[in-house]
């Protein structure tokens, strides 16, 4: 039997940093697979810096980033861009990943090409359309596109068989982000490789906050009312703030109107993967909206306090690490505080323990491919 083709479609960041290590196990049985990769570059510097991590050069470049790109543009830029690659590519199966503009139009091409869709990350929800938004919708939409479900835990796997989606398409395979993730921390901590200095001067005897955000649904008050949390934090004589900004023009505007120059806030530039997971390690806590964030600090025994009002990750919640604090001031500056001033409560939710993975999801997702559990949507 010919190997199977299988199209990896991906484009923002985090999308990269869970396909790379899939891509690569792929790679390792070239009889079975014939790997081709197609990225979108609806992020351009922050998905190239992830292809360098992991030494891939893609196939397809579709450079479809523009500046301050509305959900309009990247949509119908991405879709069209799609058609031709499909049209030559011809893959058995395309693996689109997450909730992103580039996973539903990946899927959409596929499905439009008849091609099997296999969805990495399959069956997170909110239940909220607006929450996070698109994602939550751009999600719900990949799942009816898709023949091969890929969910991370258990709890997304019932996601989808609430929705009606059959048992034999679905696969739990644990999550691709803590493949990447071991991965590097086990680079880092055997000297394979070594995190560049930190981008500013850090002070040991402060504890350091470690922030990100870019939820578009925070956009405008919530940003405001985040900066301001980080003002009152910062002001602690214990406490350095730092915050990698995203590039999105939404987020660094008010981050630099509220934020720069305030003394223990040290503003820097999107890390690239390698040394943020440094940066999560030296961490004393993690305040952040990120998806992939709240995946990774449990492994790194790390707090996570999550700056939404809904999440789709609420394994970490159960298991105690992870606590919604959403974008009142009051409660992120009184949840933080718990965490700086209570040894006791740091310890307690500070342990190693990761329900999204166990860093082999990879493997089994290839094996449930190699079933070929693939029947196509018609
Ligand atoms: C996107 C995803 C979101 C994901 C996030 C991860 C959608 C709708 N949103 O949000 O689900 O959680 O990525 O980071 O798919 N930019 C750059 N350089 C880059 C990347 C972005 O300059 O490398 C700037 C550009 O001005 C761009 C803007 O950020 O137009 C927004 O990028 P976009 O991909 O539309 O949305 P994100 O907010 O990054
Ligand atoms: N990340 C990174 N550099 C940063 C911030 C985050 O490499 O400055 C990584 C992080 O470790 C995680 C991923 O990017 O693997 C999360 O991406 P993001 O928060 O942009 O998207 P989300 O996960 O919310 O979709």
């Amino acid at each position: 039997m010919p190997p199977c083709k299988v199209l990896f479609i991906f484009g923002t960041r985090p999308e990269a940093i869970k396909l790379c290590p899939t891509i690569l196990h792929l790679r390792r049985f070239p009889s079975e697979f014939a790997v081709r990769v197609c990225v979108t570059a609806q992020h351009r510097s922050l998905l190239d810096q992830v292809l360098q991590v992991f030494a891939i050069t893609p196939d397809h470049d579709l450079d479809v980033m523009l500046p301050g790109q509305t959900l309009f543009q990247s949509t119908s830029r991405i879709l069209s861009a799609l058609e031709p690659v499909l049209r030559h590519e011809q893959p058995d199966m395309v693996l689109v990943q997450g909730d992103t503009t580039t996973t539903f139009c990946g899927a959409l091409a596929a499905f439009y090409q008849r091609a099997a869709v296999g969805h990495v990350e399959a069956g997170l929800r909110t239940g909220d359309m607006f929450q996070p938004f698109p994602e939550e919708m751009n999600r719900v939409l990949t799942t009816r596109l898709t023949s091969l479900h890929f969910a991370p835990t258990e709890m997304s796997a019932a996601n989808l068989r609430k929705e009606g989606i059959p048992d034999e398409q679905i696969v739990v395979t644990g999550n691709t982000g803590i493949d990447a993730l071991l991965y590097i921390k086990s680079r880092l901590e055997n000297g394979r490789i070594v995190a560049p200095p930190l981008p500013y001067l850090p002070d040991p005897s402060r504890k350091m906050i470690l922030v990100t955000g870019h939820r578009r649904e925070s956009f405008g008050d919530g940003f405001l009312r985040i900066c301001q949390s980080l003002q009152r934090l910062a002001a602690r004589p214990d406490v350095e703030v730092v915050y990698p900004v995203h590039p999105n023009p939404n987020v660094q505007d008010p981050v630099n109107q509220l934020l720069a120059g305030l003394p223990n806030v040290h503003l820097i530039a999107p890390q690239e993967y390698v040394p943020f997971v440094d940066l999560m390690r030296r961490s004393h806590l993690i305040l952040t909206d990120s998806g992939g964030v709240q995946e990774e600090a449990p492994s790194l025994g790390k707090p996570v306090l999550v700056m939404r009002e809904k999440t789709e990750r609420p394994e970490a919640v159960h298991a105690g690490t992870t606590r919604l604090v959403g974008t009142d001031p009051q409660r992120i500056i009184a949840e933080a505080e718990l965490l700086l001033d209570d040894a006791a409560e740091y310890d307690r939710r500070s342990h190693m323990h990761n329900p999204y993975g166990d860093g082999r999801a990879s493997e089994r997702i290839a094996a449930a491919i190699q079933r070929r559990l693939i029947s196509p949507v018609e």
